[in-house]
């Protein structure tokens, strides 16, 4: 029986489950999502392998990484052959082989580690790992003995194992939430289309922008960014000649020529202050894209998200425009969830 191997950050699979059922209810496919000790893990079943056919990781929030499997009991002497029967013949350009992101998911990288090289080399020997191939196949281990195998189509799934970006901060980023941004310029923005949407000589706004690790990142970049906040912004940013520092309330600031390029947001907020402020400076074209950061409450968080998203969509249905409007759970978000809007007209 297929299942769907979903996985997200630890503590959130409560989001991710109802999130799942959510999706499938709208495809009105009947499916039952459970949430593993392990952490980090939810399984779907049900009407899965039709969901799978119209999944896309970009859809879903709290997912980070999924694919449609089987689930495997393993000899711990001669896992690899409990492993090639799962798969069943399935083929793929690569193989990722995974354990949840939690405290016990941990623990198992010892094992993907040592059975990486006698089951790739079982995979090429059975002409299952073809370069170029629409595919990627994946394992997912549990325990010892329980693993689920499959696999996902590589343009509906993340690039990366478990869906996790690892980035590095740089030296002289004025803080760690730097990270946060770049992670979100490279998840919504395909690269191809930076030179277009990120060009030198644009103009950014920076909600809530102290010390400066977002407006960094859009310096960096070549933006001219104007960093809304009370508190002080990094030196050397300022010496970049890029910045203008207003302190003033990011609630009430307005732009004095509309509609800038980019708005960005990273105010501590409820996050429905934060998603009508987004909704406004959008669906008035105050800004042609947004990436703005939602702090999310520690209970309901999939509903509030789910109203947030609402709340946006409306603003912008209601002035007939089109748009583009998605949020992830980012690997580099905490308690947050990162929105992003772009308007075309
Ligand atoms: C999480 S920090 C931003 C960090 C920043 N993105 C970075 O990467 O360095 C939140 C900031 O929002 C600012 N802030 C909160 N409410 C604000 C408001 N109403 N107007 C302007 N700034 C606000 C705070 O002063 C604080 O500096």
């Amino acid at each position: 029986m297929s299942v769907l191997v979903l996985y997200c950050r630890a503590g959130f699979e409560n989001e991710c489950a109802a999130e799942i059922e959510a999706v499938a209810d709208a495809w009105k496919f009947s499916v039952q999502a459970e949430i593993l000790d392990i952490g980090g893990l939810v399984i779907a079943e049900g009407d899965v392998a039709r969901l799978a056919r119209e999944l896309d990781i970009m859809s879903l929030v709290f997912t980070r990484q999924w694919f449609l499997g089987e689930q495997l009991t393993l000899d711990p002497k001669n896992r690899v052959q409990g492993i090639l029967e799962g798969l069943g013949g399935q083929k793929g350009e690569t193989l990722f082989i995974e354990s949840p992101d939690s405290e016990q998911g941990k623990e198992l990288a010892g094992l993907c580690r040592a059975i990486r090289a006698p089951l790739e080399q079982a995979l090429k020997k059975n002409k299952q790992l073809q370069a170029e191939h629409d595919y990627r196949l994946h394992v997912c281990f549990v325990d010892g003995t329980l693993a689920y195998a499959g696999a996902v189509r590589r343009d509906r799934s993340h690039p990366e194992p478990m869906g996790i970006l690892r980035l590095r901060s740089p030296k002289d980023a004025p803080s760690r939430s730097t990270l946060k941004l770049e992670e979100a310029l490279q998840t919504f923005i395909p690269r191809d289309e930076w030179p277009n949407r990120l060009k030198p000589k644009m103009r950014c706004v920076d909600l809530g922008a102290a010390p400066g690790g977002w407006t960094y990142q859009m310096v960096h970049l070549g933006l001219n960014v104007t960093a809304i906040d009370n508190g002080p912004i990094d030196k050397k940013l300022m010496d970049s000649g890029q910045v203008k520092h207003l302190k003033a309330d990011g609630f009430t600031y307005k732009p004095e020529r509309t509609p800038v390029d980019w708005l960005i947001c990273d105010m501590v907020e409820k996050p429905m202050r934060v998603a009508q402020l987004l909704a406004k400076w959008a669906s008035l074209r105050w800004c042609n894209e947004a990436i703005v950061n939602l702090k999310l409450p520690m209970k309901k968080r999939f509903e509030e998200t789910e109203r947030c998203m609402d709340v946006i969509a409306d603003a912008l249905e209601k002035k007939n425009l089109d748009y583009e409007l998605r949020a992830k759970h980012l690997y580099h978000d905490r308690e947050e969830i990162t929105v992003h809007v772009r308007v075309l007209g």
